[in-house]
């Protein structure tokens, strides 16, 4: 199928309709973040418990601003990590242009301005905030090819913007920046160490805030996922990690190069669900840099608790 412009997208956003929308980290489901009806059909069409607050997508840190209340920290990673994949949540300033129940009540707002080209495209051209939860079903893998998006949520869209496949391919950093406390409330592209270089040591686990959308079973395919697998028991396809670990059609990096891990993961997790197999077996994954991100989605995508 071929992709609408930019420029279509937004004329759907206007009206209150949903629209497929390529970023760098996984494709997302949009809306107009101040319309509450175009925002009840995302949660619809993905069957989201609604509440599982969106982040609200937008054009630079100026117009962050405008919705967030960022202190210095907040500044301070906004300037180092945007346009890109980071997600900053902070105190809403302003209820009308991210609605209620986009921040499922909340009193914080979880804002990013993402870096793919065609995304900052529709943004512009729509003029406001966007929210966009990354396209799948609810609990399933995010969707990081444009084909794949339209699987999983394309008919729930009045237009749909094709942005080829997604270069990082796991889903943004979420940190909050609440009364004066830096926490990671979701690893992702932005690395634990890269935050930390830029705000100082994050606030330890329970310390921190807490995110409502952290589901235990999440990401997951049909098939069984298992972790830390050393070989394929009868049945499953291996994803393998590094030089010579199972095939390598289904490696997730023959070089064990964690980016391009993370940039095949949900691609090859639903490949090879595809196939039916009786299991999904993963190799162990350094749990260091953007490793951190593609281990929390494998445990979510096994079910245990992260
Ligand atoms: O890379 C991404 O972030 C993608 C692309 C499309 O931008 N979007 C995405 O959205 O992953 P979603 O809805 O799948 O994940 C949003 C996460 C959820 O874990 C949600 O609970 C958390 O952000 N979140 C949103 N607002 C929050 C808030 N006010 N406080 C705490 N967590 C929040
Ligand atoms: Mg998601």
């Amino acid at each position: 199928m071929k992709g609408d412009t930019p420029e279509i997208a937004a004329e759907a956003l206007k009206t209150g309709r949903l629209v497929t929308l390529p970023t760098e980290t996984v494709y997302g489901l949009a809306a107009d973040a101040s319309n509450p009806q175009a925002v009840a059909r995302i949660f619809e069409a993905k069957g989201r418990p609604r509440f599982n607050p969106l982040i609200a997508h937008v054009a630079n840190g100026l117009d962050a601003e405008s919705i967030a209340v960022f202190d210095e920290r907040a500044r301070a990673l906004a300037e180092a990590f945007w346009p890109g994949p980071l997600t900053i949540v902070a105190p809403v300033r302003d209820r009308e242009r991210v609605c209620d129940l986009a921040r499922a009540g909340l009193d914080s707002v979880a804002v990013r301005v993402p870096g793919h080209p065609r995304a900052r495209a529709v943004i512009a051209a729509f003029g406001g905030a966007v929210v966009a939860p990354s396209a799948n079903r609810s609990g399933r893998p995010s969707p990081t090819t444009f084909s794949d998006a339209l699987e999983e949520t394309g008919h729930a869209v009045g237009a749909a913007v094709d942005g080829g496949p997604c270069a990082v391919g796991v889903e943004s950093t979420v940190v909050s920046v609440l009364d004066g406390v830096v926490a990671l409330l979701r690893p992702g592209s932005v690395t634990r160490e890269e935050i930390e270089a830029v705000v100082g040591p994050l606030a330890e686990n329970g310390q921190g805030h807490r995110s409502p959308g952290r589901l235990a079973l999440h990401y997951a395919p049909d098939a069984p996922v298992r972790i830390e697998a050393e070989a394929a028991k009868a049945g499953e396809i291996l994803l393998g990690f590094g030089p010579g670990v199972g095939e390598p059609r289904w490696s997730l990096s023959p070089t064990g190069d964690l980016r391009e891990a993370a940039a095949n993961l949900f691609r090859l997790l639903r490949e090879a669900d595809r196939t039916k197999p009786a299991g999904i077996a993963v190799s162990s994954i350094p749990h260091k840099g953007l490793g951190e991100a593609i281990n929390d989605r494998l445990r979510r995508a096994a079910g245990f608790v992260g």
